[in-house]
């Protein structure tokens, strides 16, 4: 059922926006959704892309405590991570 419920969230194409890199409009089916801002998702936009990138590589690495960021990380290399930060931290 979460894995239903995490592909449903994953397929789900955010927006119309114009050519996000590979991966990054899967992240507002969590972050920064306004009806969602008490279900303690730290919204993504407005943070500097160096620190997005940086939890990402560290949830990739395993560390803290993750719930779904670690295996999402995982899915994206490193560069790819970098886009999706400078993306996604646009305000
Ligand atoms: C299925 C819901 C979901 C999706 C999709 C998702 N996230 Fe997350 N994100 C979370 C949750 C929940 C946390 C809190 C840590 C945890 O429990 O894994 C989090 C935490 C984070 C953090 C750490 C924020 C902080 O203040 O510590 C970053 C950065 C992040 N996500 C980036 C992304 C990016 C980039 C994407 C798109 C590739 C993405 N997330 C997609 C649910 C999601």
């Amino acid at each position: 059922m979460r894995r239903l419920v995490l592909a449903a969230l994953l397929l789900n194409p955010a927006a119309a926006f114009a050519e996000p890199p590979p991966g990054a409009a899967s992240c507002s089916g969590c972050h920064a959704v306004p009806a969602r801002a008490e279900a303690a998702i730290p919204p993504l936009a407005g943070r500097a892309p160096e620190a997005i990138a940086a939890a990402m590589l560290a949830f990739r690495r395993g560390e803290g405590a993750p719930t779904v960021m670690d295996r999402i990380a995982r899915g994206f290399t490193e560069a790819e991570i970098r886009a999706i930060a400078a993306w996604v931290a646009a305000p």
